[in-house]
């Protein structure tokens, strides 16, 4: 069966063109992708993919470069990353980056696009991604979305909410 990102046009958000009729539910969200993520992408504060159809943004999900660290990661957890790691010793951060914002279309939510954006967006990180690494993909979940985060493989960092978000991370070494 083809994949959303067959069907759908996958960019990087470059101009104002890309930028199409979207409703996620979320007006935070909604503003940020109509009227700010073209000014992050011009300033070098964080890229954004989109996935569009002729008329409407399906889903957008913006990028930026971000670290874990010790000290904002649950002790427990902390000593089970760093044993996957060699030379483990030596780090108190690990090369990430940061899902900023990611949405879908309300018209398309809960028809599995979301998930394989981020596949998608994983595959792209791993396999593109020569100047710089990152060993882990991060995200400050909504609470209504962890669940769906917890499907795509992510695991949260702290036991708590940090500013009623869920600080959650994924592993991109699980998929090399
Ligand atoms: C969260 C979001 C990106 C998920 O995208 P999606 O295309 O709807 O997700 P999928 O269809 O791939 O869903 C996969 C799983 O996620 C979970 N899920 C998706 N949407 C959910 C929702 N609104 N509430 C609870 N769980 C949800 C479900 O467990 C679902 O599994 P199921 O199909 O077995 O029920 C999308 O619903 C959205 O944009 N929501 C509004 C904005 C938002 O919350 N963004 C996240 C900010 S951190």
């Amino acid at each position: 069966m083809a994949s959303a990102v067959d069907i759908y046009r996958f960019s990087r958000l470059e101009s104002e063109n890309d930028i199409k009729n979207f409703d996620c539910g979320d007006q935070d969200l909604n503003d940020f992708f109509i009227y700010k993520s073209l000014l992050f992408t011009q300033n070098l504060l964080a890229n954004t993919l989109i996935l569009n159809d002729t008329d409407n943004t399906v889903a957008f999900c913006s990028l930026l470069n971000d670290k874990i660290s010790d000290i904002e990661t649950d002790k427990n957890l902390w000593r089970k990353i760093k044993k996957d790691i060699p030379h483990r010793k030596h780090f108190r951060n690990y090369p990430a980056i940061k899902i900023g914002r990611l949405a879908v279309s309300i018209i398309y939510q809960g028809s599995g696009i979301g998930s394989e954006f981020l596949s998608t967006i994983k595959q792209l990180i791993i396999n593109n991604n020569p100047l710089s690494a990152a060993r882990f993909l991060t995200v400050d979940a909504y609470p209504e979305a962890i669940q769906f985060y917890i499907k795509n493989g992510f695991r949260p960092l702290l036991n708590e909410y940090r500013s009623r978000t869920m600080p959650m991370y994924f592993d991109l070494i699980t998929l090399i």
